[in-house]
């Protein structure tokens, strides 16, 4: 497999002081594959990819509204599994990283179903999982993945209780401590469905704003109208994400088809 770059053991790899002078963030350099990139639908690099340019949209259309209203935390959530919630953020923070005025941290809360990490890298790296469970440094566990502005922080091993452990004063501190870092850092929360337990419920007033993807010939009206209900504060919503669309589908403003 061709890598983009050469593997690198754990290094120093972020250097940069934080805005508030706190210890730089060391991140470990983990190599990553065009070809795992582009078999796990990861196209946001790919400029001539359809799907790239799909991206690009939405994100301009999310910068817009985080630089309008002074958000930094986006959560992406759907109503069910398997929507493509994570798809959806690892290409958004790529794209957004792209975009040379930020840097971008993409954070895998899915701590139902980790896969980020997976999706992305050859090899397993530890996550979310050691800092709740060890009290692993977090500087520890933040891997940068050969692309520029973009930095990742794994989820691990899944947990039963994911809502309790989501909500819990720890991981809350953490939330807080990684938005106060870094003043043009965007982060990306990779979160688990709706429906499929009270996490996002009990989560999303610890986000500035959220995105919903839906899934074409998937995700039913009444899922959609049962996700919204749930959500309570609506207007934190950016909108809807239609993926898996059909080629010229126009039901939503981001049809994401590839
Ligand atoms: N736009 C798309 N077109 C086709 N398959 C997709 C698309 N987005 C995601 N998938 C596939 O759907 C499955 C679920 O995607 P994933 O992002 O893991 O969903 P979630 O995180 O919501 O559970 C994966 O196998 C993924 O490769
Ligand atoms: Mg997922």
């Amino acid at each position: 497999m061709e890598s983009l770059n050469p593997p690198l053991e754990p290094r120093n790899a972020d250097t940069a002081a934080s805005d508030s002078g706190a210890t730089p963030v060391r991140s470990r350099i983990a190599p990553v594959s065009a070809e795992r990139l582009l078999e796990n639908r990861i196209v946001a690099m790919a400029d001539r990819n359809p799907a790239a340019i799909a991206y690009k949209v939405l994100r301009t259309h999310v910068l817009q509204q985080m630089r309008a209203n002074n958000w930094k935390t986006l959560g992406v959530t759907s109503p069910t599994l398997g929507n493509g919630k994570t798809v959806t953020t690892i290409n958004l923070a790529i794209s957004l990283a792209r975009d040379q005025k930020h840097t971008v941290l993409a954070v895998d809360l899915d701590l139902q179903r980790p896969s980020m990490a997976a999706r992305l890298f050859d090899q397993p790296v530890p996550g979310l999982s050691d800092y709740i469970t060890e009290d692993r440094p977090i500087e520890e566990l933040l891997v940068k993945p050969d692309i520029e502005r973009l930095v990742i922080l794994p989820g691990s091993h899944s947990f039963t209780h994911s809502s309790e452990i989501l909500c819990s004063p720890k991981m809350i501190e953490l939330v807080n401590e990684i938005k106060d870092r870094y003043a043009d850092r965007l982060i990306l929360f990779d979160l688990p469905p709706v429906l499929g337990g009270d996490d996002v419920m009990a989560f999303a007033p610890y986000v500035d704003a959220l995105l919903l993807v839906i899934e074409e010939g998937k995700t039913t009206k009444d899922q959609l109208t049962s996700a919204y209900e749930l959500l309570h504060d609506r207007a934190k919503v950016l909108g809807t994400v239609l993926n898996k669309a059909d080629e010229g589908s126009t039901r939503t403003g981001y049809s994401i088809s590839y």
